[in-house]
This record gives structure tokens, C-alpha cells and sequence, in this order.
């Protein structure tokens, strides 16, 4: 495990670098294919999945949250995460520890019903660094 997933972290943060001169340009539809994010800035988080937010109110999380959300989610959550209708409004997931489990789970594993996919995957996709850098931002825009 350790062994394969060194050199994917390696290849992701390449492919992070390198995707980021671009990314501006894509931001403002929301794009189909995933986009890299660059979480050079942030605490790196190691292989183990964490079940809270250890970046919770962390500025530059938050500010690489955003753009990860915009790049990533908005296309079916909506920009702002306010729901476009095919899918949950975000702003009400719960704050804290609760809302950070059912965020990470979903995240991970995406949602398929009876074959049918819903939401993709995002492990192997984004960085444990960057779906929690999302999470960070998505508590900014929670209303009850
Ligand atoms: C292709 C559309 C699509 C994309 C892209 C997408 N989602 Fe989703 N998401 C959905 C749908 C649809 C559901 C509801 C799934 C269900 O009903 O089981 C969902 C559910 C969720 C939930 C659970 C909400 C709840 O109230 O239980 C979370 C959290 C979530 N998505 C986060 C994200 C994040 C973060 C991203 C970007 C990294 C993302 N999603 C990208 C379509 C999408």
C-alpha cells in the first residue's frame, strides 16, 4: 500500500503543478473533468483518512477550498454550493464532526444506485488534502 501510493502522491502533485496554470480559465462553468488542485501550501495530512477536519477555519484551506469546489462540485452543487436542483444543497450539511463524516464518506466512495452513478468518486482523484481544504469551505457557506 505504502509503496504504490508514494509514487501516485508524487504523480498527483506533478499533475497538480502542472494543471494549475490552466485551471483559471475552466473556472467559471464548472468543468466536467476533475481538476487538479495544488496543496503545496497546506499541512500535508499523510496516507491515513481522517474523520474530522483538521483544516476547520484554516484560511488558506478555505481560500484553496473554494476554487476546489468551483473546479470540481459546482457543476451539479451548484457555484456557491447553492444547489443548481440535481443535486443536495450543501449549505445545509451539519457543521462540525458530523457534517465531516457523512462529507468524507461521500467524497471517497461518490454515489451509485442500482448501477447508476450519481456522483463520481473523488478518491484517487483529488488529495485527502483537498477534499478537506473543500470541506473548510463549504462550513463558510452553511446556513441551519
Ligand atoms: C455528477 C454530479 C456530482 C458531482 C460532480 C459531485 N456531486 Fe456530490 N452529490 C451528487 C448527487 C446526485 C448527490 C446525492 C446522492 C444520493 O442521492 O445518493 C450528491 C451527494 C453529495 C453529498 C452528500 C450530501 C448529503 O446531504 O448527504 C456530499 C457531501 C457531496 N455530494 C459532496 C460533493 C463534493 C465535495 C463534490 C466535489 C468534489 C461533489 N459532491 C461532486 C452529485 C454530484
Amino acid at each position: 500500500m505504502a509503496t504504490t501510493q508514494k509514487p501516485r502522491r508524487a504523480l498527483r502533485r506533478a499533475i497538480a503543478i502542472a494543471a494549475f496554470g490552466i485551471a483559471g480559465s475552466a473556472f467559471a462553468h464548472g468543468d466536467v473533468t476533475p481538476q487538479a488542485v495544488d496543496v503545496t501550501s497546506l499541512k500535508p495530512l499523510g496516507d491515513e483518512w481522517l474523520e474530522s477536519n483538521p483544516y476547520r477555519s484554516d484560511a488558506e484551506a478555505i481560500r484553496i477550498g473554494t476554487s476546489a469546489f468551483n473546479q470540481n462540485c459546482a457543476r451539479c452543487h451548484g457555484i456557491g454550493a447553492v444547489s443548481g436542483g440535481i443535486a443536495p444543497d450543501l449549505r445545509y450539511l451539519p457543521v462540525e464532526d458530523e457534517g465531516d463524516e457523512i462529507f468524507i464518506m461521500r467524497i471517497r466512495n461518490g454515489a451509485t444506485r442500482n448501477g447508476r452513478v450519481y456522483m463520481p468518486p473523488f478518491e484517487g482523484i483529488l488529495q485527502q488534502e483537498a477534499m478537506w481544504a473543500i470541506r473548510a469551505y463549504l462550513e463558510t457557506v452553511h446556513v441551519e
